[in-house]
This record gives structure tokens, C-alpha cells and sequence, in this order.
């Protein structure tokens, strides 16, 4: 037995946007509030969708959020907003932040306590505020996921409002607005959306259903993301993304993660950027986690465009890590820690933070993780072994 869940409407593809004042007419909000990040605005981007809202945009007002990564207070800040001005839907527009703030002040709104109380599965005690996002990256998969995620300064770690309640009303998906996008934040963002249906895909939760997604997934980023990287006016490329990123969420929102998002934890404290930390580790977790999965690795090297026939499992099962380490390669992104600052001599004290913060995530892993795994995995991720 497994449930599903997504948003009642996902509306996808080139022109989405257009549909926001449809989506709206259906929903008839009294008053909107829109969150969004500087870039957004910047770009153009805010004004675009207040000129898709029809007669909707007289009844909108901003709320900006600078942090590139939310946080509790970003969301409880939006939140007091929200309850004061008695607004009746959100929208959020932009990455997998400003969408996350949005879907955390449309819970923590409706709750006493404030979003520590929330922070957990399933502890939500009735639905938010209706929530529409438009991403405007291909990456966090937020707009389908029924997760928030912030930083909880005090924790020195991210943590999750992982519940039905937080999933969106709408998603509108319109890979237009990722046009713009530069090409290290094309590489970063479709590295976490290539993790996340990775991840979904090998989760000890995955289901026949959820593997659709994350099959598809993998194979629509593993043929697209670098022709997304090198032409980001590649609108062939920016829809296949889009989609791709919009799916493998889904398919893992209806699994799981693993490992690699479990063990990152430790790097966003180190000023990784949560894309950079799931990206680095890829390759050494996957690597790890083959053994004893050579068949489903096998598939995933498959999918990510790998030529993997007439190999056995073990020798195809390789490809799965080499297929992370040469998208690395072509975006010139280090998989080594040693670029980003980590010295050698803080590799078994940082493994084994990692082990401790990942141990919410660990359990969705594939193959059962220790903590002299972790620092297994961490020093070849290092990248000075022998050297
Ligand atoms: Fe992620």
C-alpha cells in the first residue's frame, strides 16, 4: 500500500504562466500576497506574472524574501503578515526558497506556536492558507513536494515540515521563466533536481508509481541538463528540465530521499549552498550504495544515458556514479571537499556530524548506513587520499 499526493492543479510547459489568472477565477482569493526573491523581481520576472493575474493583480501586495536559503524567522516573519493582513491566498515565485517561504507561512499562519512546533512529520493540525507556486528555476521541486524546509539557526541544521497539508493548490510550471537563469545556477539547481529523482528512485520507499516519475526524471535531466548548462536560450533543453525537476520531486515527495541529502546536512553549515552539497556528494554516496543494488544502480547508470548494454549489473552499476562525476566534469563543479575549503584533518570529525544530522533522512536509504561508512565516503569525497 502507498498514497500519492500532488497538487490539485499542475499546469506545465511553455506559456503556463497565462493560465494564473484562470487558476485565480477558480480560487476567487479576496486579497493575494506574492512572495518572491530580488532576483525575480530584478529579471522581470514579478512583473510578468502580476500582468498574467488579469483584475487579481489589484488585489496583490509583495513580500520579498532576500535569503538565498530560508530560515524559521523568514517564514515566521511572512506568516505575521499573513495573519495580520488577513490574506487569502499565496503565491510563490522564484526558487526553491521564496516557495518555501510562501508554503511555510501558509501553515504556520493558521497555527499557534510558531513553525518550531510544526517542524516533524505530520504534525500539522489542519490545512494552510491556499497556496499557487511558479518556479522559476528547475531544481528544488517545491511545487510539488509536501515538504518545507528552513534553517533553525539555534540547531545549526535544516529541518522539514514534512506533511499533506504544506502541498500547493497549484503549481504552475512554465520553463519560459527559467530562460534566464545563469549557467552555474542551470548546473547547481539541475544537479538537486537530478538527486532528488536519483534519490526518489533508489529510496527504500519507492513504489511502482513513484518510479514512473523518477524514471522519467532521470532520463529527461541525464539528456538535457547540459545542453541546458552550455545554451540556456536551449528552449528545447529548458522544458525537458523543467519537467524533469517538476517530476523527479514528485516521484520523491511519494518515496523518499536518502544518504545524499542526509549527509549534505552537515555542508550547508560548512557555506555550501544545499544544491553544492547534495552535487559534491552525489558521485561517493551513490558509489557506496551500488553494492548489494548493482541492478537498480544498473537502471539509474541506464537512465541517465549511460551505455550500459551488454555489461553485467556490477560493471553497469559503476556508470551510475560515473554519470555524476562527468556532469560535474562539464559544469566545472569539484566533487572533491578539498576545493571548497575542507581540510584534510577535519574529514572524520565532519563525517561524523554528518552521520549525527543525517539520521532523520538515513533510515530512507537504500543500504544501511554506519558511522565508519560515513567516513568512508567522506574521505574519498575529499579527494586527498594518497596524495
Ligand atoms: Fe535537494
Amino acid at each position: 500500500m502507498y498514497n500519492l499526493v500532488q497538487p490539485r492543479i499542475i499546469c506545465m510547459g511553455s506559456g503556463a504562466l497565462r493560465s494564473l489568472e484562470q487558476i485565480l477565477l477558480q480560487m476567487d482569493p479576496k486579497s493575494i500576497l506574492i512572495v518572491t526573491g530580488p532576483t525575480v523581481q530584478r529579471l522581470g520576472i514579478l512583473e510578468r506574472a502580476l500582468s498574467s493575474m488579469g483584475s487579481f493583480k489589484n488585489r496583490t501586495e509583495i513580500f520579498i524574501n532576500p535569503r538565498p536559503e530560508p530560515d524559521v524567522a523568514i517564514v515566521e516573519d511572512c506568516a505575521k503578515i499573513v495573519r495580520e493582513k488577513g490574506y487569502d491566498l499565496i503565491i510563490g515565485l522564484g526558487g526553491g526558497s521564496p516557495m518555501d517561504v510562501a508554503k511555510g507561512a501558509a501553515v504556520v499562519a493558521v497555527h499557534e506556536g510558531g513553525m518550531r512546533s510544526l517542524l516533524g512529520r505530520n504534525l500539522l493540525r489542519r490545512k494552510g492558507i491556499p497556496v499557487i507556486l511558479v518556479p522559476t528555476t528547475a531544481g528544488s521541486g517545491t511545487e510539488v513536494t509536501q515538504a518545507v524546509v528552513a534553517d533553525v539557526p539555534e540547531e545549526g541544521t535544516k529541518k522539514s515540515i514534512w506533511d499533506p497539508r504544506t502541498m500547493a493548490e497549484a503549481a504552475v510550471v512554465d520553463p519560459e521563466l527559467t530562460r534566464q537563469m545563469s549557467p552555474r545556477l542551470t548546473a547547481e539547481t539541475g544537479l538537486d533536481a537530478l538527486v532528488h529523482a536519483v534519490e526518489g528512485h533508489t529510496s527504500c520507499y519507492a513504489n511502482p508509481v513513484s518510479r514512473i516519475y523518477t524514471w522519467e526524471a532521470m532520463g529527461l535531466i541525464g539528456k538535457y541538463l547540459l545542453r541546458a548548462y552550455k545554451d540556456g536560450s536551449d528552449m528545447e533543453a529548458r522544458e525537458a528540465m523543467a519537467r524533469g525537476a517538476t517530476l523527479g520531486a514528485m516521484g520523491m515527495t511519494n518515496s523518499g530521499l536518502g544518504a545524499i541529502h542526509a549527509l549534505a546536512l552537515v555542508l550547508d553549515q560548512r557555506g555550501f549552498t544545499h544544491c553544492q552539497s547534495v552535487a559534491v556528494l552525489a558521485p561517493w554516496v551513490i558509489g557506496f550504495n551500488r553494492l548489494g543494488h548493482e541492478e537498480l544502480y544498473a537502471k539509474v547508470a541506464e537512465a541517465l544515458g549511460e551505455r550500459v548494454q551488454g555489461l553485467s549489473a556490477e560493471k553497469a552499476s559503476l556508470k551510475a556514479s560515473d554519470a555524476l562525476l562527468r556532469f560535474l566534469d562539464e559544469m566545472g563543479i569539484s566533487p572533491y571537499l578539498k576545493d571548497y575549503g575542507i581540510k584534510s584533518d577535519e574529514v572524520s570529525s565532519l563525517a561524523l556530524k554528518a552521520y549525527q544530522l543525517g539520521q532523520r533522512l538515513l533510515p530512507m536509504n537504500i543500504r544501511e548506513v554506519h558511522g565508519k561508512d560515513v567516513i568512508t565516503i567522506f574521505t574519498e569525497a575529499h579527494g586527498s587520499e594518497g596524495k
